[in-house]
């Protein structure tokens, strides 16, 4: 398993381009499956979680082309000829239930794996099931697999109440609505810029669709779609990332394509801590108005509230700022394991349910720690940015499901850090 070694080295400053979301790349590749005309995605991110998709995709028998050194997917579902989604893909990834829904909305049947426990908490399919249910799905959940009928081969309109906001569930059935006899509508959706994204990925190919960033989605359903072709949104996630770069080193970074609607209550926080964030035509302008930042309470919340994707990586900042924070995680239980690894850095954490009190400390000490989830890996990157001397993260297969060519768009601002081959 490969590591990455991190040094310590100052401020760093430069350019980094942003790529398209993963999150929102993951939700429009299956879109597919509602087809049998082409899909062209363009802007896509190179990274091993759209490759598991790809292969979760082409084992239905979808055509997959990844072109342009992986930055264009054409995908084709003209011949579907398996409608079973394997435990074996499924596993590797929670975004795999996204199937189900196009799935059994095209064909009139679908068996899905169920995704199995995750290492940020219990995160159930269990709302994702209730919208399908909603739309007259009979389901049935037999050895680890749920077997998925549409009555008379379609799935009905049907309004679905989410009893809280559930990203995967509002794309799952807004997915399936577009096929659906009737009109459905999703109340308490979910208002992501990815469910944006994918509301327009699908009106391109001839879905009616209103209200998407709202939390009220009206999907009028059609007897057929077609090709289309659609830029993957900004990686949200990823930029914010990045604009911590600055704010946990000094310097000043320029994260191209960065829209400030995106990151909109995260920069409100950075600014609290002490941190400019400015749109230029390119993208967001990074850059720490004084020397340390100050300490800032965060609590993580459905968009457009601070996203819980961002959590651990803010942690890092906060761990080196002045004054004590509180970070309050709503999303997901069991998402603070990144704040042990910070600890054997010199980090200051009580992790109390779901709450982390974070006294900042002038500055972290290098260590070697062990990446436990994809953000929390990442954090650990920026922690060993700040800190004094060096950094060994090991377990990086997590950051290579979300972030490409790390080391190269860290290294082009002046940062010091390899991979180290294992
Ligand atoms: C998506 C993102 C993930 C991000 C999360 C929150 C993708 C592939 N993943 O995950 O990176 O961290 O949104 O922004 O886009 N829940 C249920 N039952 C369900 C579904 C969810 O109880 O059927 C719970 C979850 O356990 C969690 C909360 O609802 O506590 C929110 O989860 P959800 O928004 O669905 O997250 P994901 O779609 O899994």
């Amino acid at each position: 398993m490969d590591s990455i070694l991190v040094k310590g080295n100052g401020a760093l400053s430069g350019t980094i381009p942003i790529a398209g979301a993963k999150n929102a790349c993951l939700t429009l590749m299956p879109a597919t499956l509602l087809s049998d005309e082409p899909l062209t995605l363009t802007n896509a991110p190179r990274l091993s979680d759209i490759a598991t998709m790809t292969q979760l995709l082409q084992s239905l028998g979808a055509e997959v082309a990844s072109l342009q050194d992986g930055l264009v997917l054409a995908l084709s579902s003209h011949a579907i000829d398996n409608r079973t989604a394997d435990y074996d893909i499924v596993r590797k990834m929670r975004a795999s239930i996204l199937v189900l829904g196009p799935m059994l909305s095209r064909d009139g049947h679908a068996v899905v794996s169920l995704p199995g426990g995750c290492a940020i908490g219990a995160r159930p399919v269990d709302l994702h099931l209730k919208a399908l249910e909603a739309m007259g799905a009979d389901l049935d959940l037999r050895d680890g697999y749920v077997h998925a009928r549409a009555p008379g081969g379609r799935l009905k309109g049907a309004v679905v109440d989410f009893p809280f906001v559930s990203v995967g569930a509002t794309e799952n059935a807004l997915l399936a609505a577009t096929l659906a006899r009737g009109t459905t509508v999703l109340k308490n959706a979910a208002r992501e810029p990815e469910i944006v994204d994918l509301a327009q990925c699908l009106r391109k190919m001839g879905a009616q669709i209103e209200g998407e960033g709202t939390s009220t989605i009206t999907i009028q359903g059609v007897d057929r779609l077609h090709g289309a072709t659609h830029p993957v949104v900004t990686d949200r996630i990823e930029l914010g990332t990045y604009m911590l770069v600055p704010a946990i080193c000094g310097g000043e970074v320029e994260c191209l394509g960065g829209r400030l609607d995106l990151v909109g209550a995260f920069a409100e926080k950075l600014d609290a801590a002490g941190v400019s964030v400015t749109q230029t035509e390119r993208g967001l302008k990074v850059s720490r108005r004084n020397g340390r930042v100050k300490a800032v309470d965060v609590v993580t919340e459905p968009f457009p509230g601070f996203p819980t994707d961002l959590q651990a990586q803010m942690m890092a900042l906060l761990c080196t700022a002045d004054g004590t924070s509180v970070l309050e995680e709503r999303i997901f239980e069991n998402r603070f394991m990144h704040a042990p690894e910070l600890t054997r850095m010199g980090a200051k954490i009580e992790v109390h349910g779901g709450h982390a009190t974070v006294t900042g400390v002038e500055r972290l000490k290098g260590a070697r720690v062990m990446a436990t989830d994809l953000r929390a890996s990442v954090s650990l990157i920026l922690a060993g940015l700040a800190a004094e001397g060096e950094t060994i993260v090991s377990r990086v297969y997590h950051l290579d499901r979300g972030y490409e060519r790390v080391e190269q768009k860290l290294r082009a601002c002046g940062a010091q850090i390899e991979r180290i081959k294992g």
